[in-house]
């Protein structure tokens, strides 16, 4: 079987990594890349604006099997325009992809299935919401409902600030036209866990969970990013989150697909707040994490290959998904400025570590050297029984790694010693 991965990020590395291993792959393209997926398989630049060549490609090479990284590609529709062509996606389409594409979408889904999560209001007005927001409760979320990269939420404390943050998102279009529209959402307490789930028009089965960090800097202080780094699993989610977490979000999750006549394949990720022991839901993405998916994916037993063609044949309910008991700690390296400016085509050396996985995000092949290319360049992973001993691997490697602009998080997975220590 040929596949070709859609992405250039840490996330698609890892998927790589991962359907590398199994026997019944052959060839894997990735379009387009990083330096690391192009150890293990063919980069490509597939024209994702040409919907004949990216046809052709796939034909011409005989791809059986699509796996889209990032939500770009799903939102606009790439799993709906190949579908068409009979060829397998490991993707949802357009109509599913909605619950990442949409935030004020998602939020009506979940309230019309009664699944957990913050009160909100949404607005298509700038007026409207102005006024609203002069007589509200404080503090609140305010969110550009289309996709922003992470950036489009913005906490605030009371009215001059919820209104400077709604003229960054209405007026000014600091998030272009995921601004159109807005949700205000009551502000939830509480620690967050990202779970994911693979998902088919019958069935979900959640992974183990995991937990982000994103803000850039120690404590979870400074502006939010893409995620500085992660662990799996997150103790925060112990039997009985799981237990409510399946029954109030992924059980009516999948009422809901049904009833909106919504056929899902791929991967549903949920964003969690969880306060005394009670799982809301923060948002849907309908996609791997990134950095998530580099601490799940090495703690799966099962061949990846063999779960993402039960999930484009409808057969998910029919395999065992196992995974190992090990803490899997990943730790963010990147270019330092992240996630504002940032130097880039700066030379990365002794990525190849004994005791970690090395996952390249934005990494690049430049004259036969690996330079930086990317906020994210690197997520580097280990595993152990331990926990801190996992913890420790990750570090002395990220510290072996050669890398002039370095910066990365100190305290990766520290959250977690207080449920186990
Ligand atoms: P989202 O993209 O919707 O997950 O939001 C990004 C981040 O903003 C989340 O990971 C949370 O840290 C924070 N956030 C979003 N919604 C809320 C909320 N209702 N209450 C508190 N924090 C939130
Ligand atoms: N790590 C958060 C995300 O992938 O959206």
């Amino acid at each position: 079987m040929n596949i070709l991965i859609i992405g250039s990020g840490g996330r698609e590395h890892a998927i790589t990594w991962s359907l590398n291993k199994s026997r019944e792959v052959d060839k894997i393209f990735v379009s387009p890349g990083n330096a690391g997926t192009a150890e293990l398989a063919q980069n490509v630049n597939v024209d994702l604006s040409n919907d004949e060549s990216i046809i052709s490609f796939i034909n011409d090479n005989l791809v059986g099997l699509v796996v889209i990284g990032p939500e770009d590609p799903l939102v606009n529709g790439l799993a709906d325009v190949l579908i068409a062509q009979n060829i397998p996606v490991f993707g949802p389409q357009k109509n599913g992809a909605i619950l990442e594409g949409s935030k004020a979408f998602a939020k009506r889904f979940m309230k019309k299935y009664n699944i957990p999560t913050a009160g909100y209001e949404e607005f298509s007005d700038y007026y409207k919401a102005s006024i609203y927001l002069e007589s509200a409760q404080y503090p609140l979320v305010l969110k550009a409902d289309g996709l922003a990269a992470g950036k489009g939420v913005i906490i605030v404390n009371n009215q001059k600030e919820a209104q400077a943050a709604l003229d960054r998102i209405m007026k000014d279009k600091d998030f272009g036209s995921a601004g159109d529209k807005i949700v205000v959402e009551e502000f939830l307490e509480g620690e967050e866990a990202s779970i994911l789930a693979f998902v088919d028009a019958n069935t979900v089965v959640p992974m183990v969970p995991a937990q982000d960090h994103k803000a850039i800097f120690d404590g979870d202080k400074g502006p939010n990013t893409g995620g500085m780094g992660t662990y799996s699993p997150a103790p925060i989610v112990d039997d009985s989150v799981m237990k409510l977490f399946k029954e109030e979000v992924l059980d009516r999750f999948m009422v809901g697909l049904k009833a909106e006549k919504i056929v899902f394949r791929g991967i549903i990720f949920v964003g969690l707040m969880i306060k005394n022991g009670k799982p809301k839901v923060l948002e849907f993405n309908v996609r791997f994490g990134d950095p998530e998916t580099q601490v799940v994916l090495p703690r799966l037993k099962t061949d990846l290959y063999t779960i993402m063609n039960a999930v484009v044949n409808d057969k998910l309910s029919e395999i065992k998904i196992e995974w190992n008991e090990e803490y899997a700690v990943c730790v963010v390296v990147a270019s330092e400025g992240y996630p504002d400016a940032y130097p880039k085509g700066i030379e990365l050396k002794n990525l190849n570590q004994d005791d970690a996985i090395v996952f390249h995000a934005g990494t690049k092949l430049e004259n036969g050297k690996v330079v930086n290319s990317g906020g994210r360049v690197l997520g580097v992973t280990a595993l152990d029984k331990d926990l801190k001993t996992a913890i420790a691997k990750a570090y002395s490697a990220v510290e072996k790694i050669e890398f002039e602009k370095k910066y990365y998080r100190k305290d990766i997975a520290q959250k977690a010693y207080k449920y186990i220590y």
